[in-house]
């Protein structure tokens, strides 16, 4: 505490403006980087809406494009096209991952970010989602096991967000294992809670990098000659997603043996609501996996 017990009523006056004139200084400060803030949220969100919509149309394009050179596979120059063709195609997908990342990044950074809670079964979407990416795992002879103890688990989620979760998870476990290596996806039940754990014996982290991960654009290696791509933002999103569920999320890891990231999310129900069938096409799961795998597989 100050004593201003030996000051003149002069010194106390001028003592008491320079006082105000800091805290007024202070507020102005304030109130920039506050407009700071709200310009760059502001201008992210116009950039990226700004280059998805010329990303759309170069899409659709490479779509027609692969249409019409359907059944054109005499033609000698059939091979190359279809090369070429699908290096654009897997780097649209790489463009629009980015881009979707960087857009809910946003909104998430804003509290623009919503879930949309239905009661829906968990294990079912799990186990369809992991089923999906088998293929996509054993092309790099990564083999998925699943398992779950037990067989439906009604509970109030966003299916689509969790589902974006698990395929975060999955890409990673994919991409920071070697061939030959296996991905456990293990649904358990707990008191209040369900589990969910993913499990790999991949390149594994250091025990000083498992919480912040979860950071945004954290990454083990963030060097320019790092193996596997991506811009660490998978896993912020992944966090912000399961706390908003009232749930939590956290890694275990020994570096050379692997990786386990686990999941729990309350086993609640929205009272008055019917169980909703979570009717999602093969196709388009199909297509959200090749989005969400493209670092992968480019
Ligand atoms: N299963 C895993 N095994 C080893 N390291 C992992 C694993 N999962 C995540 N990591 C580490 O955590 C970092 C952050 O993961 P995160 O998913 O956030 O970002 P990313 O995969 O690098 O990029 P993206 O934004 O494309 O997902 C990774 O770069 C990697 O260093
Ligand atoms: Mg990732």
């Amino acid at each position: 505490m100050v004593n201003y017990d030996h000051l003149t009523k002069e010194q106390l006056i001028s003592e008491l403006k320079e006082k105000d004139k800091y805290i007024y200084d202070l507020k102005q400060a304030n109130e920039e980087v506050k407009n700071y803030a709200e310009l760059k949220t502001e201008l992210f969100s116009i950039i990226s809406h700004e280059l998805k919509t010329p990303l759309n149309i170069i899409f659709g394009a490479i779509q027609l494009m692969e249409n019409i050179h359907k059944g054109q596979e005499k033609c000698s120059y059939s091979k190359p096209i279809n090369k070429y063709l699908k290096t654009m195609r897997q780097n649209c997908y790489r463009l629009l991952r980015l881009i979707n990342n960087f857009i809910d990044m946003n909104k998430i950074e804003v509290g623009f970010f919503k879930l949309n809670l239905t009661n829906n079964d968990i294990v079912k979407t799990i186990e369809d989602i992991t089923l999906s990416v088998v293929e996509f795992a054993q092309a790099k002879q990564i083999n998925i096991i699943f398992d779950t103890e037990i067989e439906e688990k009604i509970i109030a989620t966003d299916s689509e967000k969790i589902e974006r979760v698990i395929l975060n998870l999955l890409s990673n476990s994919i991409k920071f294992t070697e061939s030959g290596g296996t991905i456990e996806v293990y649904i358990r039940s707990l008191e209040e809670s369900i589990a969910i754990a993913i499990k790999d014996n991949g390149s594994g982290m250091p025990e000083e990098m498992l919480e912040k991960i979860f950071d945004i654009f954290s990454q083990v290696d963030s060097s320019l000659r790092r193996q596997a791509e991506g811009s660490g933002i998978g896993l912020f999103l992944s966090k912000s997603i399961i706390e908003m569920h009232g749930g939590r999320i956290y890694a275990k890891s020994q570096l050379g043996v692997g990786s386990e990231f686990i999941i729990e999310i309350p086993t609640r129900i929205i009272e008055d609501s019917k169980v909703a069938e979570v009717a999602i096409s093969a196709e388009r799961r199909i297509e959200k996996i090749h989005i969400e795998f493209a670092d992968i597989y480019s």
